[in-house]
């Protein structure tokens, strides 16, 4: 057997560090090792799997679309992702009744980015500290992490960050050359953190009174992973872009940027090579048809709340608190994340870290309550 390990660190231009684990297969909940070991995923990729794994419904849409056709560039119409669009528009907030499609949240965001500056014809942003939106050189300016930003510089001009939850400290940082704020209503990579609803309705209302753009990214929390189709519901919100990749084909690439009609571009000013393509698009439509089907919206309000209060339970002196809304949770701990993480590969369980200290838990949507019990014990285990 060839050691897959090996091929990586001798081949793969690498930028993450490797967790210690060559993953090979997965249905539902479960992933396997190439030695055979099972895992339970309560990472399901970076909060991409929603749907489970190896989803035979997805598979077959993948195999007809493929055998059809599987690229048609913007330049033609294509019928799977004219169905694709209006099955899109359907579920998003009212206000948007328009997406661009593209491959990857970051490009979303670049997306986001361009479209903004060429409907108000502003250059600035103000994005919030702890936000993460990309890595691509817009989004990075977006992002606030220096430790991701800082290399890189001079990155595009005219992003601002503040404090999260902070209306006060918004509304300062405006000036006449704000297109644009950036929000994700709930931080994923930042920690899990939730906006307070009146701030979000604050900011909305700061937005309208400034012809200012609210552009919300639900890359992480979208497609059902909150509790709502996406986070804007839990704050009867109306965005005027909504940045959407990850959950949205089941872990087939690809993001969109969502608009409303107050966003305007010139035929020309932007493109993509495999944005809208038509396997993407068969992709899109199974994992939505799959998501009313399982009711994976109901899911994971349910056992979202479920496991986070089961693991509020454990009597460890290393939790600080636990904050989750639906199956989007976070362990804040009172010490580094990292080291758990690896105990925790030990144990079988595959988890992510949020900034230094929290440990995130997005397990595909589809998972059960005994599964759930499994991680919880697991968890426990490595906490106290
Ligand atoms: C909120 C948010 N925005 C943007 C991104 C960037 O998405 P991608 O990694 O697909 O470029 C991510 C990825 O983790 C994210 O969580």
């Amino acid at each position: 057997m060839s050691d897959y390990r090996e091929l990586h660190h001798k081949y793969e231009f690498e930028v993450y560090p490797k967790r210690d684990v060559v993953l090979v297969r997965g249905k539902g909940a479960h992933v396997w090792d190439d030695e055979g070991i099972e895992y339970l995923d309560l990472a399901a990729g970076i909060g991409v799997a929603s749907i489970g794994h190896g989803n035979e419904k997805l598979a077959e849409a993948l195999k007809q679309q493929a055998l059809n056709l599987i690229t048609v560039p913007g330049i033609f119409y294509n019928d799977t992702r004219g169905k694709y669009l209006e099955k899109l528009i359907s579920i998003t907030p009212k206000s948007l009744t328009r997406a661009f499609l593209s491959n990857s949240g970051t490009e979303a965001m670049e997306a986001a980015i361009k479209f903004a500056r060429f409907t108000t014809k502003k250059t600035d942003f103000i994005a919030t500290m702890r936000g993460f939106h990309g890595r691509s050189l817009g989004a990075l300016s977006a992002t606030y992490k220096p430790d991701y930003r800082d290399d890189f510089m001079p990155l595009v001009p005219g992003f601002s960050h503040v404090p999260y939850n902070n209306f006060e400290k918004m509304e300062a940082a405006v000036t006449e050359n704000t297109a644009g704020i950036i929000l994700e209503l709930i931080q994923g990579e930042g920690g899990i953190n939730i906006a307070d609803k009146e701030y979000v309705k604050q900011i909305r209302q700061l937005c309208d009174d400034k012809g200012i753009l609210f552009i919300v990214d639900e890359i992480q929390s979208g497609f059902c992973r909150t509790g709502k189709m996406f986070a804007c519901e839990h704050y009867d919100l109306q965005p005027d872009i909504m940045t959407v990749a990850k959950a949205i084909a089941g872990g087939v690439p690809m993001g969109a940027t969502l608009c409303s009609d107050k966003i305007n571009i010139e035929l020309g000013k932007h493109g993509t090579t495999f944005g809208g393509n038509a396997l993407a698009a068969a992709a899109g439509l199974a994992t939505l048809e799959i998501m009313e089907e399982e009711n994976l919206i109901q899911k994971a309000a349910e056992n979202g709340d479920y496991f986070a209060n089961k693991l509020r339970e454990i009597k460890s002196d290393k939790i600080r608190e636990v904050r989750n809304v639906g199956l989007m949770v976070g362990v804040e701990l009172k010490e580094k994340v990292k080291p758990f993480l690896v105990e925790l590969l030990k144990e079988r369980v595959l988890a992510l870290p949020a900034g230094l200290t929290v440990l995130r838990l997005m397990p595909p949507l589809v998972i059960s309550r005994e599964d759930l019990d499994i991680g919880v014990e697991r968890i426990a285990k490595v906490l106290s």
